[in-house]
Parts: C-alpha cells; sequence; structure tokens
C-alpha cells in the first residue's frame, strides 16, 4: 500500500460541514440499513428516500447491488471482501454525511465487526443502525433474485443466512420486519427516529 507519510490533508482548510448544513437546513446522518438478502431493506430505503425528498430534504441512497457493480467491483463475498466492501462504503458515506446529506447504507453487513467497523468510521453520533429483521424463512419464501435457492444448491457459495453467517444487531435504534410491517409503517417509524 501507498505511505501516507508524504500526504497533506487539507480537512482544516475546507469549508466546515456545519456551513454546508446550514445552507441544506439539515443535518447529516447515516442510516445503517443491515439484514438479509431479500429483507426488504432497499424496498423500504427506496420509500423513505421519496418521502424525505418529499419534505424538503436531500438525501443519497447507498444501495449493495450499486455499489457492487460501480466502486466496489471486483469484491466477492469472502470475508476480507465483505471487509473492504463495507470499509468504502462507510468512507464514502462519510463524505455524504460531512456535506449535510441523509444518507441511507443497504447492505447486509452480516456480522457485528463489520457494523461497529462503519460506525467506528463514521463517528457514533452520526451513525444510526436499523435492522431489517425479517426472518430468513420469510426472506427465502420471497427469493426475489432466485439466489436462496441457487444457495440451497451450493451454486452460489458465502450466502448470508445458509452458508454464511449473519449475527443480529444487539441494539439497533430501530428494529423494522417488513413480513408484518407495510412499508409506509417502517418509513414512518424510521422519520420519527429521525424527528422530522
Ligand atoms: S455484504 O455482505 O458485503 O454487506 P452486500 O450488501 O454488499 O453484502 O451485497 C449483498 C447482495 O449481493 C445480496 O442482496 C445479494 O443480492 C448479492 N449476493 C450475491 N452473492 C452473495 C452472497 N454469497 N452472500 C450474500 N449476498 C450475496
Amino acid at each position: 500500500m501507498q505511505s501516507i507519510d508524504n500526504l497533506y490533508p487539507i480537512t482544516d482548510r475546507m469549508l466546515p460541514r456545519e456551513a454546508k448544513e446550514t445552507l441544506l437546513g439539515q443535518r447529516g446522518v447515516l442510516l445503517w440499513m443491515t439484514g438479509l438478502s431479500g429483507s426488504g431493506k432497499s424496498t423500504v430505503a427506496i420509500a423513505l428516500e421519496r418521502e424525505l425528498h418529499s419534505r424538503g430534504r436531500l438525501v443519497r441512497l447507498l444501495d449493495g447491488d450499486n455499489v457492487r457493480t460501480g466502486i466496489n467491483r471486483g469484491l466477492g463475498f469472502s470475508e476480507e471482501d465483505r471487509r473492504e466492501n463495507i470499509r468504502r462504503i462507510a468512507e464514502v458515506s462519510k463524505l455524504f454525511v460531512e456535506t449535510g446529506v441523509i444518507t441511507i447504507a443497504c447492505f447486509v453487513s452480516p456480522t457485528r465487526d463489520l457494523r461497529e467497523m462503519a460506525r467506528d468510521i463514521v463517528g457514533a453520533d452520526d451513525f444510526r443502525e436499523i435492522y431489517i429483521s425479517t426472518p430468513l424463512e420469510e426472506c427465502e419464501r420471497r427469493d426475489v433474485k432466485g439466489l436462496y435457492a441457487r444457495a440451497r444448491r451450493g451454486e452460489v457459495k458465502n450466502f448470508t443466512g445458509i452458508s454464511a453467517p449473519f449475527e443480529a444487531p444487539e441494539h439497533p435504534a430501530l428494529s423494522l420486519d417488513t413480513s408484518v410491517l407495510a412499508v409506509e409503517e417502517s418509513v414512518k417509524r424510521i422519520v420519527e427516529l429521525l424527528s422530522l
């Protein structure tokens, strides 16, 4: 890796975050949505983005499959690659949060360790963990992408919930089970969490 000895960050001379938040009339925050594939993270996030936008809020949505075909193209699902995936996402999220943007990150982020890393990078004050707690049986029943069936046949390795672990968050700011809550209800609870 490149040495950082000869780098001179200009962070202290850049316009501060507060100036941007004042311009936007909002505070930057990262909503970190974790949960199994097919749990409903993206569906809730898409509806939330529209709701916040209609309330005059500037939002950026970062989503697994998008990021993995762009900035994180080439990363797979080994422990090491998931770590690099989440590290880069957290760094990118931080840039948005520091610009005053309400940032929604939808990633399986299956272990406590990974989510802790994201929290450490962004800073606990700006980080809200939202657990989309839809049970595995329901995610597998939906199988929107057909990946659970393929994972059961052994065609997809390290598939979260089947052949790779998922550790539920211990103290999420919110826990939402989309098998019992309507999308609008989940959105409402997140808006309440943000006190908007
Ligand atoms: S994470 O574990 O590194 O946080 P991420 O959210 O970026 O995962 O990507 C998860 C998405 O990739 C899933 O929704 C699913 O569509 C797809 N995917 C493909 N292979 C796997 C796998 N082995 N485990 C989990 N998700 C996978």
